[in-house]
């Protein structure tokens, strides 16, 4: 049977982070909430000068190095932090890349559910046309507000992976439990650059869509939880996907080990929530953190959009992966970022482009490859950095 799946994988985060032990001194809340209490340790900030479409950009270069663009005839880019209510962000990644004019572009919406819908149209996509390749970026920045109780919840980042017939990573298994239910626990309207989030309710739905999907696919696959050596889910903070672990085993009646999921947590543990993109950069951390050789283990997978979309599926990793892991890549940006203080994260944060029309240039902070220039005549100006 033909096999479809991964080629390539990697992300990209921005080049500033907070401490949230510092946040949590500034906001005088007992860091340990943060730290235990969430799980997470730091939070990827952006400076002015980087957005979604440079962070999918940088992670898209990455993911593509060794890949000839003019292979890829689709791009998904999922994201909720979109920059244009008509072009699609993935029309700059487009130029950016310098991908084939035949390539087609589209941008994904589900809150952070929109990557695995990437995923699984890319896939159906590819197995129609097999000779062809895909490239699916999940791109956000989670921006919850200064003081309130999502603000060490966020983060920022964008993962990219190629769907092919040459899955040199991970394959996907048919079965899809899906859950779709219309609630309130996280939305973001026209004219706020804020979510609006009901952030207890969302940790609740989060887990009843997990179990309801977990049925739904157990019913339609026959397999069991043990059947599944390792666990993704998607990673708002890291307590919520220990917490969906905890629930899924006592669902089943087993017993977990911190082992099933602990290593996909690495790297989000570092740069905090990056909506879309969580659950991929959870695999990246998974396939790159753990020692053990994986080949053909299955790993089951759990994606959540509010609002909601959520869906489990699994997926076996392929014999030879470590080879094509960007291991060395993603730990070097991750360890060589810039501490910020507060004053820096809280002015980052506070940053706007001007919305009048006027050309309005942007000073370079740090960041990778692509950058955002300014804006004129309301239009985002990039540049690839020399
Ligand atoms: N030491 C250790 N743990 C502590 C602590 C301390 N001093 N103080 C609090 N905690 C724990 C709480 O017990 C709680 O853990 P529990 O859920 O296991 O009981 C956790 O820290 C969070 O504290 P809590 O007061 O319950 O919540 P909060 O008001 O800080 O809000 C969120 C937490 C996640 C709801 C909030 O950050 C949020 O809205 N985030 C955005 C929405 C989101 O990410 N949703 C997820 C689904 S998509």
């Amino acid at each position: 049977m033909k096999k479809y799946g991964i080629e390539s994988l990697s992300f990209y985060t921005s080049r500033y982070y907070l401490d949230l032990i510092e946040l949590a001194v500034a906001r005088g809340i007992d860091p340990d909430k943060y730290t235990t209490g969430l799980g997470q340790h730091l939070m990827a900030v952006v400076p002015p000068d980087e957005d979604v479409v440079t962070l999918a950009a940088n992670s898209a270069k990455s993911a593509l190095a060794g890949i000839d663009p003019n292979e890829i005839s689709m791009m998904l880019v999922a994201t909720e932090s979109g920059i244009d209510q008509s072009k699609a962000l993935g029309i700059w990644v487009h130029n950016l890349l310098g991908l084939s004019p035949q390539c087609r572009v589209v941008e994904l919406k589900q809150a952070c559910y929109a990557g695995c819908a990437g995923l699984q149209l890319g896939l159906s996509y590819i197995s129609q046309n097999p000779h062809k390749k895909v490239l699916v970026i999940a791109t956000d920045i989670a921006r919850y507000g200064l003081h309130t109780p999502g603000e060490p919840t966020q983060g920022c980042g964008a993962a990219s992976f190629v769907l092919s017939a040459n899955p040199k990573l991970v394959t996907f298994e048919p079965e899809q439990g899906i859950f779709t239910s219309h609630v309130m626990d996280f939305w973001r309207p026209n004219y706020s650059d804020t979510a609006f989030v009901d952030g207890k309710f969302s940790t609740k739905i989060y887990l009843e869509a997990l179990e309801q999907c977990w049925k739904s696919y157990q019913e339609q696959s026959g397999r069991k939880f043990e059947d599944h050596y390792r666990f993704c889910y998607h990673l708002p903070f890291i307590r919520m996907a220990q917490k969906a672990h905890e629930r899924l085993a006592r669902l089943n009646g087993k017993e977990t080990t911190p082992d099933a999921v602990e290593n996909s947590f690495i790297y989000s543990r570092q740069l905090g929530n990056s909506y879309t993109a969580s659950l991929f950069i959870g695999l990246a951390s998974l396939l790159e953190n753990t020692q053990e050789d994986l080949s053909q283990k299955r790993v089951g997978f759990f994606s959540y959009g509010s609002g909601c979309v959520a869906e489990f599926f699994s997926g076996i990793i392929q014999p030879g992966y470590k080879e094509h892991l960007k291991t060395d890549y993603h730990r070097a940006m991750l360890e060589s970022r810039t501490r910020t203080g507060m004053a820096d994260y809280e002015s980052f944060f506070t940053h706007k482009l001007p919305q009048d029309g006027s050309h309005y240039v942007i000073s370079p902070y740090n960041t990778g490859l692509y950058r955002l220039s300014g804006i004129k005549n309301h239009e985002r100006l990039y540049e690839t950095k020399p």
